[in-house]
């Protein structure tokens, strides 16, 4: 499974729906949604209503990024707006537990981040729990960021993992992919990688993401 989520916090907000509907006729699976409440990352992006207009202009899978303290408060509340899988930080709660009842009573899928200094172990006892990990690979807060490479072995490693206690557990790769790197990233393990400048920043949108699609 290979699959490319554009991240809307590239796009251009004073054209959103446009920028929306060019993802939607593109070979993105996914509709990547940073929201950031400038406390866990220091940087706000957009919430619900922002969400919603781009919700109403693509049925395809949204994939909701909390980067906010206390995800377990709005959890309901995105899978209400749309959501199709909310994934949350670890680093941003104590109740990791109720995050997933949340999205599970709500019925979305959900996923667990980490950032690039925390380390695979800690998710080993929630991985039966999860549909998704998400592994940052720049500090979450700003699209544009460069690439770390050492996120590469932190997903051969979450992979090796996840065969023995979760086979069927998704990984996605965020922050400074690029047709460059999407090659490596897919073969580590990945499956759903985010794209925000590299997408948003081409000449031509839907070219960039066949490219990472494609890529060895
Ligand atoms: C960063 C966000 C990313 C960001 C990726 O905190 O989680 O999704 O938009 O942007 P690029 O692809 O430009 O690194
Ligand atoms: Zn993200």
């Amino acid at each position: 499974m290979r699959i490319i989520a554009p991240s809307m916090l590239s796009a251009d907000f004073g054209n959103l729906e446009r920028d929306t509907r060019m993802i939607d006729g593109s070979a993105a699976e996914w509709i990547h949604i940073d929201v950031m409440d400038g406390v866990f990352v220091p940087n706000i992006s957009f919430g619900f209503p922002v969400f919603k207009a781009i919700r109403k202009a693509s049925p395809k899978f949204m994939d909701v990024h909390l980067m906010i303290v206390e995800p377990e408060r709005y959890i309901e509340r995105f899978a209400q707006a749309g959501a199709d899988m909310v994934t949350f930080h670890i680093e941003a709660t104590e109740h990791a537990d109720a995050c997933i009842a949340a999205a599970r009573n709500a019925g979305v899928k959900v996923g667990m981040s980490i950032k690039p200094k925390t380390p695979v172990s800690v998710l080993e006892k929630w991985l039966p729990e999860l549909d998704m990990v998400l592994v940052m690979s720049v500090e979450p807060g700003f699209g544009g960021q460069s690439f770390m490479p050492h996120s590469i072995d932190k997903i051969r490693e979450l992979r090796a993992l996840a065969d023995k206690c979760k086979p069927d557990l998704t990984i996605e790769v965020d922050g400074g992919i690029s047709a460059a790197n999407a090659g490596i990233l897919f073969a580590a393990g990945a499956e759903v990688l985010v794209a925000g400048s590299s997408v948003f920043g081409a000449e031509n949108p839907c070219e960039a993401i066949d490219k990472m699609l494609a890529a060895q």
